[in-house]
């Protein structure tokens, strides 16, 4: 370890000058030249001398990095902008410039991490180890609720090697950086970008077992981890109520204005009951509609019909009637409450865009606790903008974590940070549920006959089966089928 610190070290002082010629070679030319050399592609070198070209141009000689500058894309973005609002900057005389370079290359020693990152240039990451003598290595990209996944790994010989890295979301170089030569396995989240780049990382490490912590794994190349033999874990079974759950809080939420509401006893802006005061939705009656009635879907309705409709029928009321729908277009139609559970692929990117929301009625709520490109969330904003009785309660965004321009203004929106499955039990469950998955593959156990059914993997008085809970490629890798 010590010598990969030492090298990294010196490897960095080295591109800091390179970083700091080729920021006196471009630096005089201007914004343009910035944009085509940034248009080449060409190195890293160059986006990262961008980089700290905000910095030098956003803070007028004070060293600071905006802290949005996550990727690349964001970087080149932010660069242009702020260069071209400030040419002032290539106005400075000869010295200045010679100052502005020092303390330049000094932006770039103190954020390399907003590089475009190459393998050979990751810088160490901090980690906290368990287990340091285990005969497996396995990886989690994050800290995970509960220590029971921990024990479950160290009792079955493994080193645990938890990312302890102050950054929420890892790049593919971090992660590769964390696999390193030899890894057995990695429980990644659902914010990385697991496709050919890690498969072939964890590959080379001698590593077969992957596990995301979700359920969803649309940010998983599986075409590309069957390629590399890799088994790709997932966690459905016990998310269910939970993200029912929040849907459900989310429709209520919208419907009765309690954010907005909260906000205005907050602001100090109470000052008395008025006739008019926060007017929201009624749901007795009301028609609930579900697109993507899987589980989460059947329980959201089930939370939103039933519980309501036993109270109904205990006041001697119309109970709760249900149809499955001929089309989509149906439910679009006729529900004052939709809540949308899909999963997230092609077939559902943009599901709910300009013409879905005009169908919809003037005053309808609409619920998201799926995937955030389920929606064309610019199209949202204007609906919003233009039906201001029209709600919305959002858990999911489109370019998450970010809210497309204009969401965050709208009155009419709640929104949360994808918490959908942030409950105590469900968290700790999906921990255990993506440790075991791991560890499954990794002793060769068979795959669990039915993924929903968990409950033995989590009752903490008995050893969990041996197998691993849900690989969503167990067919196309072949793998066996427990027969528990
Ligand atoms: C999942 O597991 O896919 C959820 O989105 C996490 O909350």
């Amino acid at each position: 370890m010590a010598v990969w610190w030492g090298l990294s070290r010196l490897w960095e002082t080295c591109t800091f000058r390179v970083r700091y010629v080729l920021g006196e070679a471009l630096f005089p030319f201007g914004t343009e030249q910035v944009k085509l050399g940034a248009m080449t592609n060409k190195t890293w070198l160059f986006s990262s001398f961008f980089n700290s070209l905000v910095v030098f141009s956003a803070s007028s000689w004070q060293m600071s990095v905006p802290p949005v500058l996550r990727n690349r894309t964001r970087v080149l973005k932010e660069a242009r902008v702020r260069a071209i609002v400030r040419p002032g900057v290539l106005d400075i005389t000869k010295d200045k410039l010679m100052v502005a370079h020092g303390l330049l290359a000094l932006a770039c020693a103190r954020h390399t991490q907003n590089s475009v990152p190459i393998t050979s240039m990751a810088k160490p990451i901090s980690i906290e180890v368990y287990n340091p003598n285990g005969k497996y290595r396995v990886v989690s990209t994050k800290s995970m609720p509960g220590t029971r996944w921990i024990n479950l790994l160290i009792e079955q010989d493994c080193r645990v090697e938890i990312c302890t890295q102050k950054k929420t979301i890892l790049s593919v170089e971090d992660i590769i950086a964390l696999i390193g030569d030899k890894c057995d396995g990695v429980i990644g989240q659902l914010t990385e970008d697991w496709g050919e780049t890690l498969f072939a990382a964890l590959s080379r490490a001698g590593g077969k077992a992957f596990s995301n912590m979700a359920v969803g794994y649309n940010n998983v190349d599986v075409n590309a981890a069957n390629k590399h033999g890799v088994a790709v874990g997932n966690t459905p079974g016990v998310l269910t109520e939970t993200t029912a759950e929040l849907a459900a809080s989310l429709s209520l939420a919208a419907a009765r204005r309690i954010v907005e509401a909260d906000q205005f006893m907050r602001a100090g802006l109470y000052d008395g009951w008025l006739p008019h005061l926060f007017v929201g939705n009624l749901l007795k009656g009301q028609t609930v509609g579900v697109i993507g009635a899987g589980r989460i879907g059947s329980a959201y309705a089930r939370m939103m019909t039933t519980s309501y409709g036993e109270f109904l029928k205990a006041n001697g009321e119309q109970p709760v009637t249900w149809k499955r729908a001929a089309s989509m277009d149906e439910v679009l139609r006729e529900a004052d409450v939709i809540s949308l559970h899909p999963i997230l692929d092609k077939t559902t990117y943009h599901l709910i865009n300009k013409e879905s929301l005009a169908t919809m009625k003037k005053e309808a709520i609409l619920v998201n606790c799926s995937r955030g490109p389920v929606v064309d969330e610019v199209a949202l904003v204007e609906h919003l903008k233009q039906n201001p009785m029209f709600r919305v309660g959002l858990d999911v965004f489109e370019d998450e974590p970010y809210m497309k321009p204009g969401l965050a203004d709208m009155k009419n929106a709640v929104v949360v940070p994808h918490i959908a499955s942030a409950s105590k039990w469900t968290r700790e469950g999906m921990a255990t549920l993506a440790a075991l998955n791991v560890l499954g593959k990794i002793k060769g156990y068979p795959v669990w006959g039915d993924p929903n059914r968990v409950a033995p993997f989590l009752n903490e008085n008995a050893p969990p089966p041996a197998a691993s809970p849900s690989i969503v490629n167990a067919k196309a890798l072949g793998l066996p089928v427990s027969k528990l």
